[in-house]
């Protein structure tokens, strides 16, 4: 008995090995939202718009930069790339940490993620709050708003090298952030800064179209990155897999406790960001490979999960089990 489960755990082991080397098949159809009310049925073998995606590589104004700070934490100011006069005689402060927020699909400057993130780093610590809006294109069908973030990540970078630029703000006090496509376009700003920003968190990243895709958050994008996967499964729409320097898995990383949809278990990343923001009190325990990560079999060191510190630093795979209601 204890051979086979031996040959068993083998034979899984081997197969997980061998699935990463094949091409992922994503199904034609998939139901996806980073937006609760329209969960839309996405053709995945769709042509992009090329025209749309022509004017977000020519024309930086399709993104919007919105500063929150403790003097307007309601009213943005907006920031412009090469607009000096308007970053001086804004309440940027150079002296103070910076995190940048990037929604995902389907979503703009008022979507709820943005609002729950500046609120909870706004009350926790006086910061520079830089919420990058960029609606034209995440309004788009999914395969064109993929086709664009790796551009629009690029524009993010050079908005943020321009900030150091004029005000000397280091990159060693800035934390970008972004959730679902919103990731990887993160990702791909720190890119830009080769890797100099202090922190890029990735709150499930999102999968469908990105799982082998060169231009997905990876573990170079900052001095340290960091993913929390919520709604990793087959047909979740999180990547699901570790791609950080330290990759946490909720409860498992594919379904999440009080949850009964997709758009649901993929939404619990940032809530239990904006929680672990306030609180600081997820705790997650250091796994050796995936399998103890979905058996829940975790025995290694206690690395906790989000936050807002800037100085973490840290690798490794993570679990940890949480309540199914905030504070989680
Ligand atoms: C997507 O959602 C629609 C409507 O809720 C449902 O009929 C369909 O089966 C779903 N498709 C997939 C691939 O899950
Ligand atoms: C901003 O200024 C830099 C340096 O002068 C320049 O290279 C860049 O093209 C400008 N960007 C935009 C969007 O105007």
């Amino acid at each position: 008995m204890k051979t086979l489960l031996y040959l068993c755990l083998v034979v899984y082991t081997a197969t997980a090995v061998h699935l990463k080397d094949v091409e992922v098949k994503y199904p034609h159809y998939i139901n996806l939202s980073d937006n609760d009310e329209v969960m839309q049925t996405v053709d995945l073998e769709e042509q992009p718009d090329i025209e749309l995606l022509e004017d977000i590589f020519r024309n930086p104004d399709n993104n919007r930069y919105l500063l929150y700070t403790r003097d307007n934490p309601l009213v943005a100011q907006t920031l412009q790339i090469n607009n000096t006069l308007g970053v001086y005689f804004s309440k940027f402060n150079a002296w103070k940490p910076t995190v940048v927020i990037v929604h995902g699909w389907l979503s703009d400057r008022n979507t709820e993620v943005n609002i729950a993130l500046t609120d909870a780093f706004l009350r926790k610590s006086d910061v520079n709050v830089i919420v990058m809006e960029w609606r034209r294109l995440a309004l788009s069908g999914y395969v064109t708003a993929t086709s664009g973030v790796p551009a629009v990540g690029r524009r993010l970078g050079q908005f943020l090298e321009f900030l150091h630029r004029v005000t000397g703000a280091p990159f060693e006090s800035m934390h970008l952030i972004g959730y679902s496509l919103g990731a990887h376009v993160v990702g791909n700003a720190g890119r830009e800064l080769e890797g100099k920003v202090a922190r890029v968190t990735g709150l499930d990243p999102a999968g469908p179209l990105w799982n082998l895709n060169k231009d997905r958050l990876s573990s170079s994008d900052g001095i340290y990155v960091e993913a929390i996967h919520t709604d990793g499964g087959v047909l979740g729409q999180g990547i699901g897999s570790a791609i950080a320097d330290a990759d946490f898995f909720p409860n498992g990383g594919t379904s999440q406790p009080g949850c009964l949809t997709s758009f649901c278990h993929h939404k619990r990343a940032w809530e239990l960001f904006a929680s672990s923001v306030t609180y600081d009190h997820f705790l997650g325990r250091e796994c050796s490979n995936m399998l103890q990560v979905s058996l829940n079999t975790c025995r290694g060191k206690i690395f906790k999960m989000g936050n807002g510190d800037i100085s973490k630093r840290g690798s490794g795979l993570y679990r940890l089990n949480t309540d199914r209601r905030y504070p989680f």
